[in-house]
């Protein structure tokens, strides 16, 4: 597991808001009323329009709405449903739950794989000595694993069958998060697969993600094929395709958010239902879209909207970069460890790399703000 590394699209910066055309102004007071409503009509233009590939969220950002940024953008443009209203309820009152709730806090370690782990041994030397600080949890798919170290004796949960790119993928993931959340400690929960190691301490991740307040959850929009293209107009009205994301399934993610997770069945449904492979001659994936899709709608700032799990995607296959052993050095490692910044590379015919985010300020800035 990498600790330091981040995907950021960051265009809601790039673009600046258009300017609304005003008419020019006439003397009488009437004026007034009339540039308010023009203003007004233009912010509701562009909530109901939302001009095509800019989100609309940059919108928001700009300095004229940012008297509407707190209730404006949640404000639907159409009734919304009862399941939207209960989902809405009991999102608001998770989201406003107090942080850190236990004495001895604890991270959940949560491997995916479909069999025997085998770094067991390495996990084992990250996590000697801080007895009482962790907690693990393994999701074997297929085959009962075979063990290396006695950390991991036990800890396997009842497992179900996961088929790569479908749903039962998130299903083991929640699986994973309902088991570790049975432990009131647990108020981090790492999302593992059996190919993962530790590239910090265990102190240094401890810290890092016990610091903070948010979740590490990859979350970027794609305007490409393999972005809003697996998008279906299926998910209507719950899910518009301006909010449709994408990211990495590996997350990191604070107690309110595993618990947001499980209590979410409205999005869940749709992209169970709509966002699979091979539906309408497209291939979903819903391990890729439903955590940062979900996240972009609900609680937006609450997430970083990157992982802290290393990936090298760089070489723009199908798949990441794989390392071999040979290819396993101390240099390498170091590289990686010491990689501060990031991309998202979008699908479309002009990727975009922007904006990359510094990471060693951003874990100040979350250092700092937990003091
Ligand atoms: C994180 O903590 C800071 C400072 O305590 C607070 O201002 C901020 O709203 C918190 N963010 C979230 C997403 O809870
Ligand atoms: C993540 O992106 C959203 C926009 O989708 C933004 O509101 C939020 O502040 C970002 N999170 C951080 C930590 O920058
Ligand atoms: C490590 O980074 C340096 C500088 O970017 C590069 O020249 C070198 O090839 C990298 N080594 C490995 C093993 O990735």
């Amino acid at each position: 597991m990498k600790i330091s590394q981040a995907w950021q699209l960051g265009i809601w910066d790039k673009y600046k808001m258009p300017v609304p055309r005003h008419r020019p102004t006439s003397r009488r007071p009437i004026w007034i009323i009339v540039l308010i409503s023009l203003v007004c009509v233009s912010l509701i233009g562009a909530y109901i329009y939302p001009p095509q590939h800019y989100p609309a969220c940059y919108f928001f950002t700009s300095s004229v709405c940012t008297p509407f940024k707190d209730w404006f953008p949640a404000m639907p443009t159409r009734p919304l449903t009862d399941d939207e209203m209960a989902s809405r309820v009991v999102t608001k009152d998770i989201l406003s739950l107090p942080s850190v709730q236990s004495k001895n806090p604890k991270i959940a370690f949560m491997f995916l794989t479909p069999g025997s782990l085998p770094f067991e041994r390495l996990w084992e030397k990250f996590f000697l000595g801080h007895e009482g600080r962790f907690s693990i949890y393994v999701h074997a798919s297929r085959e009962n694993p075979e063990h290396a170290s006695p950390l991991f004796v036990g800890r396997e949960i009842r497992s179900e069958k996961v088929v790569w790119g479908k749903i039962s993928m998130v299903d083991a993931e929640k699986r994973l998060l309902a088991n570790a959340l049975q432990d009131t400690e647990n108020q981090h929960f790492v999302l593992l697969s059996d190919s993962c190691v530790p590239l910090h301490n265990f102190d240094y991740v401890y810290n890092y993600l016990m610091g903070t307040n948010i979740s590490f959850i990859d979350c970027f929009q794609d305007p490409g094929p393999h972005g809003n293209g697996r998008y279906s107009e299926h998910m209507l009205p719950e899910v518009e395709e301006r909010d449709f994301r994408k990211g990495a399934q590996w997350f990191s993610v604070k107690r309110q958010h595993a618990l947001l997770i499980l209590a979410d069945n409205l999005y869940y449904t749709k992209f169970k239902l709509y966002c699979r492979p091979n539906m309408d001659g497209r291939n979903c994936y819903a391990d890729e879209h439903y955590l940062p899709t979900l996240f972009h709608m609900v609680d937006p700032s609450g997430i970083a909207n990157w992982s802290v799990t290393h990936v090298d995607w760089s070489e723009g296959k199908w798949h990441p970069k794989a390392y071999r052993a040979r290819d396993v050095t101390y240099e390498l490692l170091k590289n990686i460890t010491s990689i501060d910044e990031n991309y998202h590379v979008t699908s479309d015919e002009k990727p975009q790399r922007c904006q990359p985010i510094e990471l060693s300020k951003s874990v100040n800035t979350y250092v700092l703000r937990m003091n």
